[in-house]
């Protein structure tokens, strides 16, 4: 079968910068169109930055366009106690080969949605949602281009920025309900799953083990991850490489047809009201909730291994 285009709308972020080299590392299944970026982990000059290097170090040229430089509504709100004031938790970093595309990240979703046949593309979103909303907004038309949206985001229950919200929602959850009630298929990762993906020391140690530029990277990357968000879990949860995960091993995950709400205003702005117990059909959202760990790491180290820049 020939490899899915996929756009990946993600914000740099260490977690993010594994899921674009394991869609580097995976042309089989994955054709990456682009890497669209917007501000959500850090700054969106930052996270344009990032996705260049990252794909330097894979030895790639997949363009990267900058986006949405603030959430919708909301004051900017980042994550740079986790990910570090460069979002690369400090790890050494080669320069980029390329820079960023002067076309904003917008406008190409814009342009290159509106010229592809129907259900064609894959967007993959690891990041506030603010790229996609406003590409919506601004052209409705693009939905149909979309095969589908796989997006890591949301929880089921508990939130990790407050009790209530998720950070990729939090960051912009206007941005979110546009983005929820645009009407392409859905299938959305929540903390659930991905804190089910984390780095323990074994793990770790065998991406340490690798002879690869991008593997030495990662492992710096999570070592630079703060001790007590480390320890609270047991490692690392590498939430965003899940969601590309997905899209090439499907077979990893399992989940429901639901239907998903988003809380845009009040403390619990960002929440993600999830109908877990009711269960319908295909046109809502697949909302993942299982993730074979084991599996999931052994591929991607596998991945990490083969990706020589
Ligand atoms: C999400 O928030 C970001 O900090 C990560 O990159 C991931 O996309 C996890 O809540
Ligand atoms: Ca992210």
């Amino acid at each position: 079968m020939a490899a899915e285009p996929v756009i990946l709308d993600c914000d740099p972020g260490f977690d993010d910068a594994v899921a674009i080299l394991l869609a580097l590392a995976c042309p089989e299944a994955i054709d990456l169109v682009a890497i669209t970026t917007v501000a959500g982990n850090v700054g969106v000059a930052q996270t344009a930055r990032n996705a260049g290097v990252v794909v330097a170090l894979a030895g790639k040229t997949t363009p990267v366009h900058a986006g949405c430089p603030r959430p919708l509504v909301r004051a900017p709100h980042d994550a740079a106690d986790i990910h570090g004031a460069d979002g690369m938790a400090g790890a050494v970093l080669p320069a980029a080969t390329r820079p960023a595309e002067a076309e904003h990240a917008v406008d190409f979703l814009r342009r290159r949605l509106r010229a592809a046949p129907p259900a064609s593309i894959t967007v993959c979103a690891v990041a506030p949602l603010t790229n996609l909303a406003a590409a919506v907004v601004q052209e409705p038309a693009v939905v149909r281009a979309v095969r589908r949206l796989v997006l890591m985001g949301g929880a089921i229950g508990l939130g990790n920025v407050t009790p209530a919200a998720e950070f990729n929602l939090f960051a912009d959850p206007h941005a979110a309900r546009v983005v929820f009630g645009a009407g392409w298929p859905i299938v959305m990762l929540p903390l659930e799953l991905t804190h089910q993906a984390v780095t323990t020391p074994a793990r770790l140690a065998a991406i340490a083990a690798l002879d690869t530029a991008a593997a030495r990277t990662v492992a710096q990357m999570i070592r630079g991850y703060p001790e007590a968000a480390r320890a609270r879990r047991g490692g690392v949860p590498l939430h965003d490489a899940c969601a590309v995960a997905y899209l090439v091993w499907p077979e990893l995950m399992s989940g429901r047809h639901v239907r998903v709400d988003i809380v845009t205003e009040g403390e619990a702005a960002g929440r993600t009201l999830v109908d877990w117990h009711h269960p319908g059909d295909a046109a809502l959202p697949l909302v993942l909730e299982r993730i074979d760990a084991d599996g999931f790491f052994a591929r991607l180290i596998e991945a990490l291994g083969r990706l020589r820049g």
